[in-house]
């Protein structure tokens, strides 16, 4: 029996997980409140909430697996990338946890783990992508286009040149005033609006890469200008504006993905990180899948925004070749996937 526990504090949540061979017992996420007042995440708070949560998790985590702590065989945490001080509560936690416990650390990156967030086994049954396969990795700092050819192996055909997509739905958010996390805000307001009724520009940038800065700035410039004209112009076009803004940053994704399939010949294309919960980019991108014969994997809900069940997955499959770090190892905010 192989019990793992896996540790994610890059961001604003805290995260604990409990992985028994393989197979998902206890998934507990706490979200940071913290922020919603200042429009964004705090690093310095974002720390100390962690540093106030991290006990708290493990135990619920535990209770809720009905593990006890020496029960478990190897503590996998979040190295990068993320925000160094959230990851130096979680990496600390780790390293004096496995410490006491005389028990084995994984380190694990929050990227890899976004994709292998497909291999979650829980009491549900899924479909997962074979190799190699495609994934579209999108969240609020990230945004890549990955070659996944093993659990080891992975290569990135396009990122984004400056600003994520989900970086870019909490941005538009907050041009509109609504509050943080602004991506499901916009994705909830935009089921009631018409995606063509406004038209934003898409970046045509050469190759395999996304650009976002530019529609940021589109949005800004245009919201700014009606609201001159109009002081509610957002009242009454804000669900208009969310499901335009909201086509734009999906056909920007899924252009790609179509160009990418294309060029590499394989068939089977997988979402993953938080904007993979958004509604539009899981009907539009099953649509794409169903015209071109892919086989299109999107994680449920919960695997898909930060969490801690793709932490300790991931540190199962490295602990299953004795693939452990030592207790110099520090976390690193700008990881390479
Ligand atoms: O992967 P994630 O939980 O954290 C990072 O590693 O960044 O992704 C968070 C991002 C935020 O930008 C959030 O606004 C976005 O995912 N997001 C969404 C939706 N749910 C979360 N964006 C669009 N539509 C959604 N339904
Ligand atoms: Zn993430």
């Amino acid at each position: 029996m192989t019990v793992i526990l896996g540790i994610e504090s890059s961001c604003d949540e805290t995260a604990a997980a409990i992985i028994m061979n393989g197979k998902l017992l206890a998934n507990v996420v706490v979200e940071q409140e913290v922020h919603k007042k200042w429009g964004g995440v705090v690093p310095e708070l974002a720390s100390r909430a962690h540093q106030q949560n991290i006990v708290p998790v493990i135990d619920q985590t535990l209770a809720l697996a009905g593990i006890k702590a020496n029960d478990i065989d190897g503590v996998a945490f979040t190295r990068g990338p993320g925000l160094l001080g959230s990851l130096l509560v979680g990496a600390s936690f780790a390293k004096a946890f496995a410490l006491a416990l005389g028990k084995p650390l994984l380190e694990v990156n929050h990227m890899q783990a976004h994709i292998l967030s497909h291999f979650i086994e829980d009491s549900i049954k899924r479909d997962r992508p074979e190799f190699p396969f495609l994934c579209l990795t999108v969240s609020g700092g990230h945004t890549q286009l990955v070659r996944v050819d093993d659990f080891k192996t992975f290569s990135i055909i396009g990122q984004t040149i400056d600003d994520a997509a989900g970086e870019t739905f909490d941005k538009t958010a907050k041009i509109l005033g609504l509050p943080y996390p602004g991506g499901p805000l916009v994705d909830k307001l935009a089921k009631e609006g018409n995606s063509k009724a406004f038209k934003f520009p898409i970046a045509q940038i050469p190759g395999m890469d996304f650009s976002f800065s530019g529609l940021k700035t589109a949005i800004l410039y245009f919201v700014r200008d009606e609201l001159k004209k109009d002081s509610t112009f957002l009242e009454k076009q804000m669900a208009n504006i969310c499901a335009s803004v909201q086509y734009t940053i999906v056909k920007t994704l899924l252009d790609r993905v179509e160009m990418a399939m294309k060029q590499t010949g394989i068939n089977q294309i997988a979402l993953a990180g938080g904007v993979s919960a958004n509604t539009e980019l899981r009907a539009s991108i099953q649509e794409l899948g169903k015209k071109n014969n892919w086989s299109v994997f999107i994680p449920p809900i919960e695997y898909c925004t930060d969490n801690a069940a793709m932490i300790a997955m991931n540190g199962y499959l490295k602990f299953l070749e004795n693939n452990f770090v030592g207790q110099n190892i520090a976390p690193s905010a700008r990881l390479q996937l």
